[in-house]
């Protein structure tokens, strides 16, 4: 509990750190946790008040750190547990919480487990991952697909098939298993007793498998070399995700870090509410859980009304508003990028920030950028390496634009993936820091109005206040916000006295308004 008596990520927004591209401290081209100590003061002004770190654990890499080597250490690339300590002492200090990414789906192929499981059938390590015979008439055990293309077994020398819901590196881990389970008790109880404040959990929906791993129902033939993503939807995910009993294994989590009043954010990835809420709803599973159909989502208000509705309704004030995140563009882009798309960005955030429980940024959200441009040859996303295209994530992962010196001030090296060749000294922090109209700025005034709204802060009800049209309004106690999402000037249902307006431009609003400009969004109080 915080002092105020709610949770203390109730109204906390969230900053996602892509590690190794925030800030390197040692000249490697990686970003590192000394690089992260660094800009905490920068976070700070900023005015969130929890950041997600992704993967930091030792990794041979097949997939950015979601491989991980070892649950109990830190990749030598990014520091070490000391570094741990020092960083979440300092963040603390600053009132900030951090809370590091767990990989509970899978482990590397290279983690010592697998290694053990693969080198002898009969190791106590075998059952933790999932192995079966072939097929009877030869070939895979069944149709699974990887989400990253293929199928989703690969052929091991120890005589049968492996499962993995990933990359063929990734074998995934068998939840059914009990030892798993203690064993990561013990990694939560490892972290939590250094002081992080909490994990956000990858892949949190498909830990628990079909027993009888029966085929997935079919929904569409696609052409064999559709993209991963394509082929993956094209089955009915019926028996390789969202089981019966995955709930419990966060019921059990949720023991653990009641007792270090720490936080668990699941990366569930169903785009059905009903099914996501199952995961928080029950108050003894997860804390929170990413809405995932309010990040694929156009500029459309249709669309964005249909994702946050049906999000705020099934979703029992406890689920965290991705702005953007490392597997997908950053908002400014998916919005049309440019001056255009970063104002909707702004406008969107402004809207997001409003509802309960959590908002996250991803690093450079804040500054309103679009995705770095990364060449087909720099590529290192496996989706993008692996199946020859180009349409990886890899540009929403590039370095931090942090100032115009070589490198932008991210590292003193060679970058270990390009800054990207669209970056220009506007997009720089150094730039817009204390630069009036800023998009940084803006954001910063934003997370601080947000602050003084003790409404938008706690548990009240959402009272969605609009029925069609280009504006999305709703009401919390005594607060409105409200986006007008066309390109014109549209009333609000309601006037409004605007505390927070996401524009540049120095002309207020006038008082009340009942008008918005297009492509902006209000907070305010209702007049009447
Ligand atoms: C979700 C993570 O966000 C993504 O980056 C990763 O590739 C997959 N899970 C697999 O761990």
């Amino acid at each position: 509990m915080g002092v105020t008596g709610r949770p203390w990520w109730q109204g906390a927004v969230g900053y996602e750190v892509y590690l190794r591209s925030f800030q390197d401290s040692d000249g490697d081209g990686i970003g590192d946790l000394g690089g992260l100590r660094r800009r905490l003061d920068y976070l700070a002004n900023l005015g969130v008040d929890l950041v997600w770190v992704t993967p930091l654990y030792p990794t041979p890499d097949a997939d950015h750190g979601y491989d991980v080597a070892d649950y109990l250490a830190v990749d030598e690339r990014f520091g070490d547990l000391d570094a741990v300590r020092h960083l979440l002492a300092e963040a603390h200090g600053l009132g900030l919480r951090v809370i590091f990414d767990l990989v509970p789906n899978h482990t590397s192929d290279r983690h010592a487990w697998f290694q053990a499981a693969g080198a002898d059938r009969n190791s106590p390590y075998r059952d933790y991952y999932v192995w079966r015979d072939p097929a009877p008439g030869g070939g895979p055990p069944n149709n699974w697909v990887s989400n990253f293309g293929g199928p989703a077994w690969t052929w091991h020398p120890s005589g049968q098939y492996y499962l993995h819901l990933f990359l063929p590196e990734q074998p995934d881990l068998n939840w059914a298993h009990p030892p798993v389970r203690d064993e990561f008790d013990q990694i939560l109880g490892f972290w939590f007793d250094l002081g992080v404040d909490g994990f956000r959990i990858d892949v949190a929906h498909s830990l628990v498998k079909d027993p009888e791993l029966r085929d997935n129902p079919r929904l569409r033939e696609v052409a064999a070399d559709a993209h991963p993503r394509v082929v993956h939807r094209s089955f009915n995910h019926l028996h390789d995700l969202d089981q019966p009993g995955v709930v419990d294994i966060y019921r059990r989590w949720r023991g653990i870090a009641t007792a270090y009043d720490a936080l668990l954010v699941g990366e569930v990835y169903l785009l059905d509410p009903q099914r996501l809420t199952r995961y928080v709803a029950p108050q003894d599973g997860l804390h929170s859980a990413f809405c995932f159909p309010a990040l694929q989502t156009g500029w459309d208000a249709d669309e964005i009304r249909d994702a946050l509705v049906r999000g705020t309704a099934a979703g029992a004030g406890h689920l965290a508003w991705p702005l953007s995140s490392h597997d997908d563009p950053h908002a400014a882009m998916r919005f049309g990028g440019g001056a255009t798309g970063a104002r909707r960005a702004l406008a969107y955030l402004t809207l997001l920030s409003g509802l309960p429980a959590m908002t996250f940024l991803h690093q450079g959200d804040e500054l309103g950028i679009e995705d770095g441009e990364v060449s087909p040859a720099d590529a290192t996303d496996p989706i993008a390496v692996r199946t020859g295209r180009h349409l990886g994530r890899d540009g929403s992962r590039t370095p931090m634009p942090w100032d115009t010196t070589e490198h932008a001030g991210f590292t003193t090296g060679a970058p270990w993936l390009p800054l990207g060749a669209n970056r220009s000294e506007r997009d720089t922090v150094a730039w817009q820091e204390g630069r009036s109209g800023s998009h940084l700025e803006q954001v910063r005034t934003l997370l601080q109005v947000r602050r003084t709204r003790p409404d938008l802060l706690g548990d009240a009800d959402v009272v969605w206040l609009d029925h069609g049209g280009p504006v999305i309004a709703y009401q919390r106690g005594a607060t409105v916000v409200a986006c007008n999402l066309s390109g014109e000037p549209a009333d609000v249902p309601v006037a409004i006295r605007a505390q927070f307006v996401s524009r540049p431009d120095p002309a207020p609003l006038p008082e009340p308004t009942r008008t918005l400009p297009g492509d902006t969004a209000v907070i305010g109080d209702v007049a009447g």
